[in-house]
């Protein structure tokens, strides 16, 4: 294997892991909608691209792919707390079978904020996926497909960032606590 870049801990999901992973929850998913007519993937930019590129080019009923942007963490790992839509989707959902497509959850905060605003557009369904979830305490939320249950440490790759860096290797892994911890700054950017 390759030498680990010097800001990361150790890999916490291998490539082998996430490959195999996802298969298994585009069979559960084909599985669950197949009587639906087609299902709208919802990817939330930008963590989430990699893992919905793999998802949906991996399911084998009918699908279409949108986007949507929020905003609440910046450059550092703390949450605002406040999630604010900067990218909305191009199409309406209304009778639609919805599934989110998420990176993370760490407080939960996002995903609900977005669940809760896509059902108001009155969806025929809502679900969601998630690459990954924190073994932490975290505010009730909805993950109906679930790819890996990490520890509550920052993590990077597939999708995941660090102040936007670390984004593309092709596994999972944990940042060196030192280098959030020296260079946190605060501002809000999507992520
Ligand atoms: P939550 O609202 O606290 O659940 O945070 C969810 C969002 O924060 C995710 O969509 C990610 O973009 C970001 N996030 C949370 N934890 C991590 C992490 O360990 N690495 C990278 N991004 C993270």
């Amino acid at each position: 294997m390759r030498n680990l870049h010097p800001d990361l801990a150790r890999v916490i999901i291998t490539e082998d892991e996430i490959r195999a992973r996802i298969k298994e929850l585009a069979r559960q998913i084909e599985n669950d909608y197949a009587s639906a007519d087609r299902i709208i993937l919802v990817g939330i930019l930008k963590g989430a691209f990699i893992f919905m590129a793999d998802l949906a080019r991996e399911l084998n009923i009918p699908h279409i792919v949108d986007f949507m942007a929020v905003s609440s963490y910046g450059k550092t790992t703390v949450s605002s707390g406040a999630v604010r839509v900067v990218l909305d989707l191009r199409e309406p959902i209304e009778n639609e079978h919805v599934i989110l497509v998420e990176d993370i959850v760490d407080t939960g905060l996002t995903l609900n904020y977005l669940v809760h605003t896509l059902k108001g557009r009155r969806p025929a369904s809502i679900r969601t996926c998630v690459l990954a979830i924190k073994d932490r305490l975290r505010v009730d939320v909805q993950v109906d497909y679930l790819g890996f249950e990490i520890p509550d440490v920052w993590v990077v790759g597939y999708g995941l960032d660090y102040a936007d860096t670390h984004r593309t290797l092709p596994f999972v892994a944990e940042l060196k606590p030192e280098i959030y911890q020296t260079t946190a700054s605060g501002n809000t950017s999507p992520d």
